[in-house]
Order: structure tokens, then C-alpha cells, then sequence
């Protein structure tokens, strides 16, 4: 028996709502955009990672996270007096790491939600979803340095999600704009989220913290209604970008001519440097998924890019189980 789990890629802050906002994207055509864990029975624990960005993962399995993950989920079965069995693990590394798309918690949800469904499948225990992204929060926050759920909810639940500062709850889902193509550039370079809190100031002007109350409120005001035009327009980020977009070559120029060209809003995924941009039209979207490959991907000395873009639209599936091959 094995079971294999994909958890897509995600927009963390989505501009407006630093650690407490998250979108799940795919792509339109249906490449997969976010990692793959298959979990099955054997003599010992094993991992394995494969894929296109395996190489830039630690060698040693116990730097993993997907190691990391089935230690923790492992002791949260003995926490309840269940005798975890050996297995082995294949990482489907999919996802550039430290590129903003919410990688880590590609990984981190996937090996998770691997687990808990192959023992579901033995008959021994099925973890609550509850129990399970509180989990997947602890994992997520062994490798950025901090605890927020804005990639992990998104990516395990699908959709658009709002942190509650409620243990019990965690969060929730919001009305998504499912006519909205977000162009998603990875620019081919690495920036660690905890390097890119790290350029964060401490303190904030009284307003700024005006102006981020009013346009998370107002955006979350706007789902509920489906006012695309008042959502979109209040897609700013006071808190992050002032200070990243140093972080990020070409950044200013491109948000400048996407938006001279009618995107509905450009920001930063997440911590970056992957770039998002709105827009309700295939066509502009993809126009602009072509400037962003001709402009924003930085090109080696080889002529070669390691990075990408897609024309994405909302995930609303999240992890979910592949069918067995
Ligand atoms: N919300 C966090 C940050 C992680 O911007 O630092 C984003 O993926």
C-alpha cells in the first residue's frame, strides 16, 4: 500500500494581510505546482528525495523537513499510545526552495497529510484536520524562525485563508474571485524568509498601522460582497514590501509596468522574490506571463534560467491524495 499526497504552492500575505492572509494557486494548465510526498510500509525508515529541486535540499535526511515531519507525527502517535511502523518516504521536490511559493509548506503538508492518510488506510488513526495544521504550523515554523499559517493553511485547506487568532479555529476560509489569473514569476534566485523578516523594522508609524487595518478590513469586506474592483484596489502592502523590494532585482520596474498596463494588483508571494500578478483577462494575463519570463528571471551566465512563470488561477482543492499508479 502506498499513498502519495500533493500540496500546491501558495501566496503568502497576499500583499494585504501580512501572516494572517494566504491564497492556494495552480496553474492553468495543469503542470503540478507544489510537491509530492509518497509514504509506504518497509523494513526501516527511509527518505528519498527526487525532483527537479531535490539538489538544493541538505544531504543528510535529518536536515529535512520531511524527516522532521515524520519524527513529529511518529511522537504525536505514541502521545496517544500507538505504535508507529518503519515506512518509507519519497520527496517529490517540486518546488524551488526560498522562492516565496510557500515551499517549505509544500513539503511540510504534504509529508503530513501522507502520513496521516496511509495510517487512516491501516486502520490505526486519523488525525483531525485541527490537529493536523497545528502540526503542520509547528514544522512550517522549525524553518522560517516564526509561527504563522499563512502558507500551511492554504496550501492543506485550498482556497483563500484568514489566520483567527484562535486556537481552536485557526483559520477560515474566504469568498475567493474565481474569474482573477495570478501570474506567478520565480525568478530563478533564493531568499530565506527569516532573511527577508530580518530586513523587517520593529515598529511601525501610527500610519501605517491605519492604513494596514483599513485595507485588510476593507479586502475582507470586499470577498464577502465579491466587489472585485474595491478588493483589488486595496491590495497594498505597508508592512513588507517597502523593505523587500531591495531584496528583489527588477521588482519596482516590473510592478510598474504591470500596472501601467492594467494589472489589477502586483505584489510579492509571500516573502518573495516570486512576484504575483492580478488580472481578470487570459489574454493580459498571458501578455504578462511572457514580459515577466522575457524581464524578471534572471538568466545565468549560461543562458540558462532557473526560474519560471505560470498563469495560475485559485486552488480550491489543497493537499489532496493522487490516485495510485
Ligand atoms: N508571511 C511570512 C512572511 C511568510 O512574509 O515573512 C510568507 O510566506
Amino acid at each position: 500500500m502506498k499513498v502519495s499526497v500533493f500540496a500546491p504552492a501558495s501566496i503568502g500575505n497576499v500583499s494585504v494581510g501580512f501572516d494572517v492572509l494566504g491564497l492556494a494557486v495552480k496553474p492553468i494548465d495543469n503542470t503540478l505546482l507544489g510537491d509530492v510526498v509518497s509514504v509506504e510500509q518497509s523494513d526501516e525508515d527511509q527518505l528519498a528525495v527526487v525532483g527537479r529541486f531535490a539538489g538544493k535540499l541538505p544531504k543528510e535526511k535529518e536536515q529535512n523537513i520531511v524527516w522532521q515531519c515524520l519524527l513529529r507525527f511518529n511522537q504525536a502517535l505514541l502521545e496517544r499510545g500507538l505504535e508507529p511502523v518503519s515506512v518509507a518516504i519519497t520527496l517529490d521536490k517540486k518546488m524551488p526552495v526560498g522562492s516565496g511559493l510557500g515551499s517549505s509548506a509544500c513539503s511540510v503538508v504534504a509529508a503530513l497529510e501522507a502520513l496521516n492518510c496511509f495510517y487512516q488506510k491501516l486502520g490505526v488513526h486519523h488525525f483531525d484536520q485541527a490537529n493536523m495544521l497545528r502540526l503542520m504550523g509547528e514544522l512550517e515554523a522549525q524553518i522560517s524562525g516564526s509561527l504563522h499559517y499563512d502558507n500551511v493553511a492554504p496550501c492543506y485547506f485550498g482556497g483563500l485563508q484568514l489566520m483567527i487568532p484562535d486556537e481552536q479555529v485557526i483559520t477560515r476560509s474566504l469568498p475567493t474571485f474565481d474569474d482573477c489569473y495570478y501570474v506567478m514569476a520565480y525568478p530563478g534566485i533564493e531568499v530565506s524568509t527569516k532573511a527577508a523578516r530580518e530586513v523587517l523594522p520593529s515598529e511601525y508609524s501610527r500610519a501605517d498601522l491605519i492604513q494596514f487595518g483599513q485595507n485588510l478590513a476593507t479586502f475582507v469586506d470586499a470577498c464577502h460582497r465579491q466587489d472585485k474592483v474595491i478588493a483589488h484596489q486595496v491590495i497594498k502592502d505597508v508592512v513588507a514590501e517597502p523593505y523587500r523590494n531591495k531584496l528583489l532585482p527588477g521588482f519596482i520596474d516590473a510592478c510598474n509596468y504591470l500596472q501601467s498596463q492594467g494589472a489589477l494588483a502586483v505584489g510579492i508571494s509571500g516573502s518573495g522574490p516570486t512576484l504575483f500578478c492580478i488580472t481578470d483577462e487570459l489574454e493580459k494575463a498571458q501578455e504578462f506571463a511572457k514580459w515577466l519570463n522575457d524581464n524578471y528571471l534572471k538568466v545565468n551566465t549560461d543562458g540558462c534560467t532557473e526560474g519560471f512563470v505560470h498563469v495560475c488561477q485559485v486552488d480550491k482543492q489543497g493537499a489532496i491524495e493522487l490516485p495510485s499508479s
